[in-house]
């Protein structure tokens, strides 16, 4: 039995700490499950959060463990080690997936049907050690992939071009990381192509915009932790988007990290691409066009996937 009004959190640190606090302010939930090996620290987080309610919406949240999960719509994974400064998200591999092993057989016994939305990282290959762990069926196990960094492109965008970002329609795809891309040759606002866009608001230097732009994105985190040790309200912001799509069925394209089985020649990975996402988790992967550089470098971005992937013992 899967209870529509329950979401749950496993990780209770910066991530799951700000994610618990937009889901709280949502509205979608009437009740949320914190879990953290530090149980204090989940306690601890269910009552400063349960004290903002009453300027919100009415919702129990409270410190639990896997069986309280187990009728949760859905389990939202944000446990595990964090980069470091100089650290890249894939060389936390080791490390957080043998914490996945101590954390997926646990859903996975407590009965869990929902869908499971990983966000620790390295995303794309813990979402696909989660899909493996699970047993759940491919559509229910996602990973929030590149919804951030493709929040971090509109936003850098809406701010070059002096528009507002959800007029911006423009995917980062590839891996939530260093190897990630920006599909530039189908970006637009509102309809009008990018580089019209650009030369609309007086900018001409196409190469060197998208080249800065994209390099921004992909070095935000680097950024942001080597200032403030750690990011978590843009992914927040991106957990509720999502469990809003999959709460509301909304079937919103978003680019998560879910399982590849042949589109644009890539089988066995997670990687994210666009996405449409509903109640059932993942409905279906939309087969944007791209460029022949930008086919390349997806591929490209698989294979550095794949490549850590072969030394994992999933
Ligand atoms: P943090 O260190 O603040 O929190 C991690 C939490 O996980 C701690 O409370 C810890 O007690 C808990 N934990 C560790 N092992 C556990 C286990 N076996 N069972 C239950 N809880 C356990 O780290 P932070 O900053 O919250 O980051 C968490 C993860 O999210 C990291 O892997 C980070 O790289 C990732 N992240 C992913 C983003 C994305 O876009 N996908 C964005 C930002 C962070
Ligand atoms: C981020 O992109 C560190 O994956 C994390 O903010």
């Amino acid at each position: 039995m899967v209870n529509d009004r329950k979401v749950a959190i496993v990780g209770c640190g910066f991530v799951g700490s700000s994610s618990a606090f937009a889901l709280m302010q949502s509205g979608l939930f009437s009740e949320m499950v914190l879990i953290d090996v530090d149980r204090d620290r989940a306690e601890g987080e269910a009552l400063d959060i349960s004290h903002g309610t009453p300027f919100g919406n009415p919702m129990k949240i409270y410190a639990g463990d896997y069986e309280d999960a187990a009728d949760a719509a859905i389990i939202v994974v944000t446990a595990g080690a964090a980069q470091k400064p100089g650290e890249t998200r894939l060389d936390l591999v080791n490390k957080n997936v043998s914490i996945f092993k101590s954390i997926i057989p646990r859903i996975r016994e407590a009965g869990f049907e929902g869908i499971l939305l990983i966000v620790s990282n390295p995303v794309d290959v813990l979402t696909y050690a989660a899909m493996k762990m699970s047993g759940l069926p491919q559509s229910h196990v996602l990973g929030s992939g590149t919804v951030l960094d493709s929040a971090r492109l509109k936003e850098a965008l809406g701010a070059h071009l002096d528009v507002d970002p959800r007029n911006v329609h423009a995917y980062i795809i590839g891996e939530h990381g260093d190897s990630e891309l920006a599909v530039w040759s189908s970006a637009n606002v509102s309809g009008v192509p990018l580089s019209d866009f650009c030369e609309m608001r007086g900018h001409y230097d196409h190469l060197a915009s998208e080249k800065k732009i994209a390099d921004d994105v992909k070095n935000a985190a680097y950024n942001i932790i080597s200032k403030k040790h750690a990011t978590y309200y843009g992914i927040a912001m991106s957990v509720r988007r999502l469990c809003t799509a999959i709460m509301r069925d909304e079937k919103h394209i978003l680019p998560v990290s879910s399982l590849m089985v042949g589109e644009y020649g890539l089988d066995d990975i997670c990687i994210s691409m666009p996405t449409i996402v509903g109640r059932n988790g993942v409905e279906c992967r939309v087969p944007v066009s791209l460029s022949n550089e930008e086919y390349a470098e997806l591929h490209r971005s698989a294979d550095a996937l794949k490549d850590v992937m072969s030394n994992v013992d999933f």
